[in-house]
């Protein structure tokens, strides 16, 4: 049978999330906004997989199925639970954690900031605090030197873009629940801020580290009509923190699907004209945006697309067209894909899933891209944020009442083709 061979040296593995894990995250701006009343989230986090405590045999079932490479993050409100308080006792559960991932054999692959905030700054308003970029660099900091030798790979913020357009434009209900095109605007420039103080602080706590950041990218096709809004919100949410990875060594790429927006053709003038003009821009891209949101991946199956769980294109190969995108705007930039995955209940979709994008991922590198590893999306069955426990991304199952893990079938295949460097072709 024919094989696509990948690179020695290749990244394979899986990824997590501490919110969306560990359970008991009692000091994140998410726990406190999961008992807002009013907000769009579906159910509270509360114990997740309890991976803070169960942490052992989730890395050892990782390492068994033959993955090298094991992505999760660290918890800055565990870290610094009251401003410029280090709680020793997580910074010690982190060091335990990693010494674990490395004598299981895996490459831990370290995020610092994934969607969640320590509360008192998020009560300051998260990432539009003045001093937040500042804060962030300090804890980084703080972390790098505490790891020291242990990791060297750093992503620094998980999708900022997600992050500014979820939590501060209003669209996808994450906190601080923001409203405004002035307050999505000035978050992003603040993640960009604290991105660049991050990864400074990781080089200086540690040269040998490779640090980047994790980004979140769609496949977007817009007919004429809907050109002029497509190419402004790419611009918003994706293309001003990939130029902001300039001079990162790496960056990671998350992509779940394709995103077809369509409009009538008389519109695109008028659209240019609002986008153009500071004021328009104000009033209408908001409601404009939260109204095409409540469509976003949520369209009706009726149209005939196969869809996810959470309603998106079942899209496998989108991850080619952003790894090439990035790889045009940045040339000759080592690329992650960091996250690609699929919620879905039947575990035939996610071998499908892993198949067809790994075989997208080969064609790129067939292509001379640059692409050091593969890791999927998600490790374990998890709390998918505003969307609660619904949609399963695990390659291991996660039984919600007894916390019982479960391989499942598309983790062995992953394993197998971790362990052997090459996907099996009929
Ligand atoms: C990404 C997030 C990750 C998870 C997946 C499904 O946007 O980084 O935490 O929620 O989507």
């Amino acid at each position: 049978m024919p094989e696509l061979r990948f690179p020695d040296g290749f990244l394979w593995g899986a990824a997590t999330a501490a919110h969306q894990v560990e359970g008991n995250n009692v000091h994140s701006d998410w726990w406190a906004w999961e008992r807002v009343p009013g907000t769009p989230v579906h159910e509270p986090s509360g114990r997740a997989c309890e991976h803070y405590q169960r942490y052992p045999e989730d890395v050892a079932l990782l390492a068994e199925l033959g993955l090298n490479t094991y992505r999760y993050s660290i918890e800055w409100a565990r870290i610094e639970p009251e401003e410029g308080v280090i709680d020793q006792e997580a910074v010690d559960h982190y060091l335990a954690m990693t010494d674990r991932v490395r004598e299981a054999g895996l490459t831990p692959f370290v995020t610092l900031n994934h969607f969640t905030l320590p509360a008192w700054l998020g009560r300051r308003g998260g990432w539009l605090d003045a001093a937040a970029p500042r804060s962030f660099a300090r804890y980084c900091t703080r972390v790098v030197e505490a790891l020291g030798d242990r990791v060297d790979w750093y992503a620094t913020i998980n999708e900022p873009g997600v992050v500014a357009f979820g939590g501060y434009l209003g669209a996808l209900g994450f906190p601080p629940g923001g409203r405004t095109v002035g307050e999505w605007e000035r978050a992003s420039q603040a993640l960009i801020a604290a991105h660049l103080a991050a990864r400074d602080a990781v080089r200086t706590a540690r040269p040998e580290a490779r640090v980047g950041q994790t980004l979140s990218l769609t496949e977007w096709e817009a007919d004429a009509g809907a050109t002029p809004l497509l190419e402004y919100l790419r611009r918003m949410t994706e293309d001003v923190f990939i130029e902001a990875s300039a001079d990162d060594d790496w960056v990671g790429i998350q992509t779940y699907t394709r995103q077809r927006v369509a409009l009538p053709d008389a519109l695109a003038p008028v659209l240019r004209r609002v986008i153009a003009v500071s004021a328009l821009r104000r009033v209408i891209v908001p409601v404009a945006v939260r109204r095409g949101m409540r469509h976003f991946g949520h369209a009706p199956s009726r149209d005939g697309v196969r869809r996810t769980l959470l309603g998106y294109e079942f899209r496998p190969e989108a991850v080619a067209a952003t790894l090439r995108r990035t790889a045009a705007l940045l040339p000759g930039k080592p690329l992650v894909v960091t996250e690609h995955g699929v919620a879905t209940t039947d575990d035939r979709d996610r071998v499908e899933f892993v198949r067809r994008g790994l075989t997208a991922v080969h064609d790129c590198l067939t292509d001379g891209l640059p692409i050091l590893g593969y890791l999927h999306w998600s490790a374990l069955d998890n709390y998918e944020w505003a969307h609660g426990y619904a949609p399963t991304f695990g390659l291991i199952e996660v039984d919600r009442k007894t916390q019982q893990r479960t391989v499942r079938p598309s983790a062995r295949m992953l394993g197998e083709i971790a362990r052997t460097g090459a996907l099996t072709v009929e």
